[in-house]
C-alpha cells in the first residue's frame, strides 16, 4: 500500500498516459519524480509541481542516481510500433529508439537501476500473448509486442512486486499541448466503463485516462500485486469506477 511519504518515479511522464499518471498522483498527494529526456519540456509541462530527473532509459548510466529514494516506478515509456521519426534513426538500417531499445532493453535498464521497490507498474500492450493472431501479427511486424513481452518477463523475474497493464488501442489524448492545470481539471474518469481481466484476452479500445487511473489505483490495492491484466472500455459508465471491485477479479 502506498503512503504519502513514498516517492513515485514516472518514466515516460511527458507522454499521453504519463502526463495523466502524474496528474493523478498529484491529485492523491503523492510525491512524483518525473524521468524525462527533455528537461525544458517537462518543466514547461509540470511547472514546479514535481521533481524532475533527466535520463534516458536506453542508457543505464543516466539512471543510477535517478532511482535513489524511489519507492515505486510507473513505466509508461514507448515508441511507435512502426518506423517513424521517433525511432531516431542512426542510418536507414539502424534505429536508436526502436521498441527493442525502449520496451525491452530500456525496461531492463530501469529494473537494474532500481532497488527495494514496493511496486513496478508497466504499461504493456494487448496482444503480447497473441502475437500470431490478427491484428496483433500486423502490429508486431516490427517487433513491438516481442519487445513488450521481453520487458514484461524481465519485470516478472526481477523479484520486485509488479503490476503489468495491457491496454487495447489507446484513445483520448495524448494531451501534449495541455498544461498541468488543464490536466488536473480534466481529472474526470473516461466516459465508458472499465473492463479488466487477467491475462491477454480482451479486445477493444482503452482510454488513456483509464490506463493512467489503473497505473495509480493499483498502488493502493495489494491484490493487484504480481498480476498482469488486460484493460479496455466497454459500455456506458453509470457511476465512478470501483477499482477495488475490478482488482478483486484478478484474484
Ligand atoms: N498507442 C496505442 O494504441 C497503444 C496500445 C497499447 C499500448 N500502448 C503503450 O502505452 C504506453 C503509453 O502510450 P502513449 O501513447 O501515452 O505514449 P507516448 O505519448 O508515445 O509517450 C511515450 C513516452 O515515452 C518517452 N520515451 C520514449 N523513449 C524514451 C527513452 N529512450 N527514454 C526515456 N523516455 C522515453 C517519451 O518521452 P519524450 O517526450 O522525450 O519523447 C514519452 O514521454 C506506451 O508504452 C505504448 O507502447 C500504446
Amino acid at each position: 500500500m502506498i503512503a504519502n511519504s513514498d516517492l513515485v518515479l514516472v518514466a515516460g511522464a511527458t507522454g499521453g498516459v504519463g502526463q495523466l499518471v502524474v496528474a493523478k498522483l498529484l491529485e492523491k498527494n503523492i510525491a512524483v519524480l518525473v524521468l524525462t529526456r527533455n528537461e525544458a519540456k517537462a518543466k514547461q509541462m509540470f511547472e514546479d509541481r514535481v521533481a524532475i530527473a533527466v535520463g534516458d532509459i536506453r542508457h543505464r548510466n543516466t539512471l543510477s542516481t535517478v532511482t535513489q529514494n524511489v519507492t515505486h516506478i510507473i513505466c509508461c515509456t514507448g515508441t511507435t510500433a512502426f518506423p517513424s521519426s521517433r525511432w531516431d534513426f542512426k542510418n536507414i538500417f539502424q534505429a536508436n529508439n526502436s521498441p527493442e531499445e525502449v520496451d525491452a532493453k530500456g525496461v531492463k535498464n530501469l529494473l537494474a537501476a532500481a532497488s527495494d521497490l514496493k511496486r513496478f507498474v508497466f504499461v504493456s500492450s494487448a496482444g503480447v500473448l497473441r502475437k500470431d493472431q490478427f491484428p496483433f501479427n500486423l502490429l508486431n511486424a516490427f517487433g513491438v509486442l516481442d519487445a513488450k513481452l521481453e520487458g514484461e518477463k524481465a519485470i516478472a523475474s526481477s523479484g520486485f512486486p509488479y503490476t503489468i497493464i495491457r491496454p487495447g488501442r489507446l484513445i483520448d489524448g495524448p494531451y501534449t499541448s495541455y498544461d498541468l492545470n488543464t490536466l488536473l481539471k480534466a481529472k474526470t474518469d473516461g466516459k465508458q466503463a472499465v473492463v479488466i481481466a487477467k491475462g491477454d484476452d480482451l479486445n477493444g479500445q482503452t482510454s488513456r485516462i483509464d490506463v493512467a487511473n489503473a497505473c495509480v489505483e493499483c498502488l493502493f490495492y495489494p491484490m493487484s500485486e504480481n498480476k498482469a491484466f488486460a484493460i479496455i472500455n466497454s459500455g456506458n459508465k453509470s457511476t465512478s469506477t470501483n477499482w477495488e471491485a475490478l482488482f478483486a477479479q484478478l484474484a
